[in-house]
């Protein structure tokens, strides 16, 4: 049963009545990962519901809401530095209503915080925005001073408007939350345990999209390889793949992320036969190190995962990996550090996003006395930045006189009259072209590569 208190006609109506009288321009500002933003346009589709129309700008806004991210402390902080830059717009506009929402109002310490030091919020809710906040604004625009629910609903909302940043690429979330507690990790606790769509409800959701011209449609889930385990119906990330594969359009799938204790021989077998499913597999690894990823609870050796990357380029040579790494976790030796550079070297990513260990408030490794300075964290991921630059511009050569297929993604803003976009490998490409081209698959062929991205000029129209 679908808990969706936000489809409440009644809170609905008593909003529009009240909204009158004050203004009704909203600022919604999301943070963090890509499953944030998606809840940001739901958020933004219930908001259009009640009345309010959207603006990019803080001061223009009559609702501010800040959908946080609290996977690292500095993204905690940004939010906080800007919840204290918008104070002084309370006195401008004294209807301005200041709601906080996302993974960090999950957090009671946070809420806590607010209430405190942060007296210009008006709302704290959790990951059930969606649901909850039509009643907090009601509480709120009937003049109670602060609201706070962070419930844990579930954020399900198959029925929810969503008002979508992007006419061509739609973010579609497959499951919600996460079993996996990575001692480092805080959003098993903020966005609580694996939950999965409907296999129906994701088809008829990209049927609609493909449809309605969307090229590009990203699967998203903490772990999507887990995707039905809670589910009776028997489908598997690998069988959903082969299904949206068979939606007849010209759009490209892609997924994230997927966690290597489940990835399956099928996975990677759906990956290879799937022409629509993209050239890429991001596999967050995290460290090099056997003991780093024992004390990590990641459940996986460096031996099974090079098994992984193994099966995946026997079966298709070109495709692209990229992975998430972390540095500095907490006691992590010189040995442990190498292990990740060696690593690096071994499985040669196109791509590698990497962080500095932040001690998440609640989480087992942050009960670690750690030894490590940050002096020599920062010098481990400069030198690992300068390792992945020489890898990547290495492995970007393969390209050179290749003609590769691109979504555009927007205008280059560097240099006017030129293009960028991402291939099926998921690398950035730039390339001279009409804005028209904007959304549209082309075909480039590449004259130049770089380690960050690959140049070259299109060819004709994909
Ligand atoms: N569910 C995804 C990751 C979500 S968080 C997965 O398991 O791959 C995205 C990335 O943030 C993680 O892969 C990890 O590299 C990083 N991360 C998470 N918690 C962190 C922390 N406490 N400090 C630094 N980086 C962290
Ligand atoms: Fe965090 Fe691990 Fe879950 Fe990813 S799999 S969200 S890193 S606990
Ligand atoms: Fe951040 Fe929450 Fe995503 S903590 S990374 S916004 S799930």
């Amino acid at each position: 049963m679908e808990t969706f208190i936000g489809n409440n006609e009644v809170i609905f109506e008593q909003l529009r009545q009240k909204l009158r009288s004050t203004g009704n321009k909203a600022c919604v500002h999301s943070f963090g990962c890509q499953l944030n933003v998606s809840d940001g346009e739901k958020i933004k589709g219930v908001l259009r519901k009640i009345g309010y129309s959207f603006t990019d700008s803080y001061s223009d806004a009559d609702l501010i809401m800040l959908n946080t991210c609290a996977v690292r402390e500095n993204a905690e902080d940004k939010v906080f530095g800007i919840i204290g830059s918008i104070k002084h717009l309370k006195e401008i506009n004294p209807d301005l209503i200041i709601g906080i929402s996302g993974c960090m109002s999950a957090q009671e310490h946070i809420v806590e915080k607010i209430k405190k030091s942060y007296p210009q919020v008006d709302i704290v809710v959790g990951t059930s925005a969606i649901t909850l906040l039509p009643k907090l604004l009601l509480e709120c625009l009937d003049g109670k001073k602060f609201s706070a629910d962070i419930t844990e609903y579930d954020s399900f909302s198959e029925n929810c408007e969503q008002v979508r940043e992007s006419s061509f690429k739609a973010s579609v979330p497959i499951m919600f939350g996460c079993n996996n507690f990575c001692t480092y990790c805080i959003v098993p606790y903020v966005r609580g345990r694996e939950r999965s769509r409907n296999a129906c409800d994701i088809i008829n959701e990209v049927t609609n999209l493909v449809h309605n011209g969307y090229k590009e449609i990203m699967l998203l889930g903490q772990n999507v390889n887990s995707y039905g385990n809670d589910l009776q119906d028997g489908i598997s990330f690998p069988e959903l793949l082969i299904r949206l594969n068979s939606i007849e359009g010209d759009f490209i799938i892609r997924f994230m992320s997927s966690h290597p204790k489940d990835v399956s021989d099928e996975l990677i077998d759906a990956m290879s036969e799937c022409k629509k499913v993209e050239k890429h597999l991001h596999l967050p690894v995290q460290s090099g190190s056997n003991s780093i990823l024992l004390a990590m609870n990641r459940r996986y050796t460096v031996e099974k995962y090079m098994g992984i990357i193994n099966r995946l380029r026997e079966k298709n040579p070109e495709f692209s990996v990229t992975t998430d790494i972390i540095v500095g976790f907490p006691n992590e030796s010189d040995d442990d550090f190498e292990q990740t550079i060696k690593l690096l070297q071994n499985v040669r990513y196109d791509n590698v996003f990497s962080f500095i260990y932040s001690k998440r408030t609640g989480t087992k490794a942050a009960a670690i006395d750690d030894k490590i300075s940050e002096e020599i964290k920062g010098k481990r991921m400069r030198h690992l930045l300068e390792v992945q630059c020489t890898i990547a511009g290495e492995n970007y050569k393969r390209f050179q006189n290749k003609i590769i297929r691109v979504l555009v993604d927007g205008e280059c803003h560097r240099k006017q009259g030129f293009l960028n976009g991402k291939s099926d490998e998921f690398i950035i490409v730039e390339f001279e072209g009409d804005k028209s081209l904007i959304g549209t698959f082309v075909n480039v062929r590449i004259t130049k590569t770089m380690s960050r991205s690959l140049y070259g000029e299109i060819v004709r129209k994909g």
